[in-house]
């Protein structure tokens, strides 16, 4: 998600910089970038110019202290997990100007809970990118308790010079997304888990049925099935309420590692054989 929002915001004109913790990381994200630039330019949407363009408003740095020092907004998109989102946001905030905007890409962490940690909770914002980044339309803009309107402002013009549509939401459990998304999927797995229907079955009535680009537990094995039972605990755990359990279909096959696309078998089978 990292290398995709540092991509598009370079590509409208916004000076990047990108910051992972080792230079192998980085050197990932530029590779991914190029090759996405290279992607729009086969297909005539951007020139030669626009992509060296694009890449020479990108530096990198393994250094958080030294990469945001000149920001005035920070996205992060580090691992879904809120120890290791406190800690990045007490070193950044540690390291900006007094007006820096700081802006997650979580998909469910709470972002009034992020703001927390800090000492400018009317400065912390979610920005909720969608996969893959260059695509995908929508930022869903998450307003946590204390975020002022100004810093809403700010983010919708910068989402919109981003090329991107933003949605306002209130800080929620999944905010509105995966609040709506993730039930569909559990009810799909549910589906198979009792012996409704095979997974190629439920994904087929969901595609000719309701318009669905793409089947639910499809889409599951594309989010990674650790991810989506991640969403779904959060959603369980911030209402306390049963109908968000995750199916335990899912947990079962989350146990065995069979994760979706990243793993090579989920719902279905993406091994090269
Ligand atoms: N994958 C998706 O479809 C998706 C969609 C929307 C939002 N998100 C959210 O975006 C965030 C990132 O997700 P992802 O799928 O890109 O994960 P990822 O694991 O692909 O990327 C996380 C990156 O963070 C880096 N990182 C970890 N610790 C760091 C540290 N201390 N300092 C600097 N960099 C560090 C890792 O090296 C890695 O490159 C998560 O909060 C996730 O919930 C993901």
């Amino acid at each position: 998600m990292g290398n995709g929002i540092a991509h598009v915001a370079a590509q409208s004109g916004f000076s990047v910089t990108l910051i992972d913790i080792s230079e192998e990381a980085l050197s990932r994200a530029i590779a991914t970038i190029t090759k996405n630039l290279g992607r729009m330019v086969a297909k005539g949407k951007i020139s030669d110019e626009d992509q060296a363009n694009t890449l020479a408003r990108i530096t990198t740095s393994t250094s958080i202290e030294q990469g945001v020092k000149q920001a005035d907004v920070v996205i992060e998109a580090v691992n879904e997990n809120f120890e290791l989102k406190k800690k990045i946001f007490q070193t950044v905030e540690a390291s900006v100007s007094e007006h820096t905007i700081l802006a997650s890409n979580t998909s469910s962490i709470s972002i009034t809970k992020l703001a927390g940690v800090t000492k400018r909770p009317e400065k912390v914002i979610g920005m909720h990118f969608f996969n893959p980044v260059p695509i995908m339309k929508l930022v869903e803009i998450v307003n946590g308790l204390d975020t002022s309107k100004e810093v809403y402002d700010v983010i919708e013009q910068l989402s919109k010079d981003m090329g991107k549509i933003p949605v306002p939401v209130n800080d929620f459990p999944g905010f509105v997304s995966n609040r709506v998304l993730m039930p569909m999927i559990n009810e799909a797995i549910f589906c198979v888990h009792e012996g409704v229907a095979t997974p190629e079955n439920v994904d087929e009535v969901m595609k000719l049925g309701m318009a669905h680009p793409m089947g639910p537990l499809r889409l599951a094995d594309f989010i990674g099935l650790d991810v989506c039972l991640d969403i779904l605990n959060v959603l369980y755990d911030g209402f306390k309420d049963p109908k968000y359990r995750p199916c335990p279909l899912l947990v079962k096959m989350v146990d065995a590692g069979k994760l979706g696309d990243k793993s090579g078998q989920g719902f279905y089978n993406y091994s090269k054989n």
